[in-house]
């Protein structure tokens, strides 16, 4: 085809075993475990022209209808390191529009969602321009490959659910290339699970992801952290398979703490979170011994908290996230989002 289009919608993710740290061109250095949102995505419709034959693709990009040189710039590197893998995009001129559905200043990394929706319509383009039609495992696959090189955590919202990234031994298809869904053998206790996000500051981050992951090169205490990252992502798996909400909260919080602990080991430490982060920690830590409700917390490279839960135990969460945690929230924001199926094609 000489010309075309399409469009996805694709999730951000978070993750209950961190992927910090990188041992290769965006090879994590531990496998990493996570669950698919739904609310916060990004839209984005690739239109295409063949162009004479050139050394790149051109492009032109609108972020929410206006230009944004720092997209454009990601955007831009993205599809440089996705000409290897899909050469034909060299001869065409692309037509990009993104939009995230949450709020640009929620302080909540984008980075998963957009990537892995410009990594979807880019497999869909190259389908189109090539005739080369794969089957949907292999469409899937390809997109998680292609995402990874984009952003690491970007690979795991390909796919609905829990999801893995990272080699496993024993685990048929675990790949450091690509992510693979953990429907199977998925334990009852783990469908249908939320994870209410509290907006402790909406800043831009002090230290960027990619920042964050070179800084791991020289701190002394990563094969530790990789270490236990290992160990974390494979009871994670086992906790999901035997329905043990008590160690995937465990290991959750851990990681969370790990994580954070790294930054404070980097030379020069620094530190994301506030007081408010800790104020919510200490009310979530009481409220649990005070309920004996069994649910989890974590945080990104970031200040704020995400609570993950099941449904069993909403209207109690709810209640407790509006009585005594929004007034740490900037703003008293917060997002309200649940285990979502993965992206979908949104032809308009
Ligand atoms: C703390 O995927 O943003 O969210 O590959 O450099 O784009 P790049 O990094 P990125 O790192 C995510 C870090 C994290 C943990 C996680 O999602 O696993």
């Amino acid at each position: 085809m000489k010309s075309g289009k399409t469009a996805w919608r694709s999730p951000s993710n978070i993750a209950v075993v961190k992927y910090w740290g990188k041992k290769g061109y965006q090879v994590p250095a531990n496998p990493s475990v996570s669950m698919t949102l739904t609310k916060c995505c990004t839209e984005t419709s690739m239109e295409y022209k063949k162009k004479a034959n050139s050394a790149s693709p051109s492009f032109d990009f609108l972020f929410q209808g206006e230009k944004n040189i720092l997209f454009e710039k990601r955007t831009s590197l993205f599809l440089e390191s996705a000409i290897n893998a899909l050469p034909s995009l060299k001869d065409l001129h692309l037509n990009i529009e993104t939009s995230n559905s949450f709020p640009h200043s929620a302080g909540i990394a984008s980075s998963a969602s957009s990537i892995s929706s410009l990594a979807l319509c880019l497999i869909e383009i190259n389908r189109q321009v090539s005739g080369n039609y794969e089957n949907e495992e292999q469409f899937f696959r390809k997109a998680s490959h292609l995402a990874r090189l984009g952003s690491g955590s970007a690979c795991r919202s390909i796919y609905g659910g829990w999801v893995l990234w990272g080699e496993i031994s024993g685990i048929e298809h675990s790949s450091d290339d690509y992510a693979i869904p953990l429907s199977d053998s998925l334990h009852r206790n783990f469908i249908n699970w939320y994870d209410s996000i509290l907006v402790v500051n909406s800043g831009v981050k002090q230290v960027t992801s990619s920042q964050g992951h070179t800084k791991m090169e020289s701190n002394p205490y990563k094969e530790i952290k990789y270490e236990t990252g290992r160990k974390n992502a494979l009871a994670s798996i086992t906790a999901l398979k035997t329905g043990d909400e008590k160690l995937l909260r465990k290991v959750t919080e851990y990681e969370a703490a790990s994580l954070h602990s790294m930054f404070l080991l980097s030379d020069p430490p620094y530190i994301l979170i506030k007081p408010e982060s800790l104020q919510i920690i200490n009310k979530i830590v009481r409220f649990r011994q005070d309920s004996g409700l069994e649910f989890s917390f974590t945080l990104d490279a970031g200040p704020n908290i995400h609570l993950l839960y099941p449904e069993s135990i909403r209207d109690m969460m709810i209640s407790f996230i509006k009585s005594e945690l929004i007034l740490f929230c900037e703003d008293g924001m917060w997002i309200d989002d649940i285990m979502g199926k993965g992206p979908e094609s949104i032809q308009k």
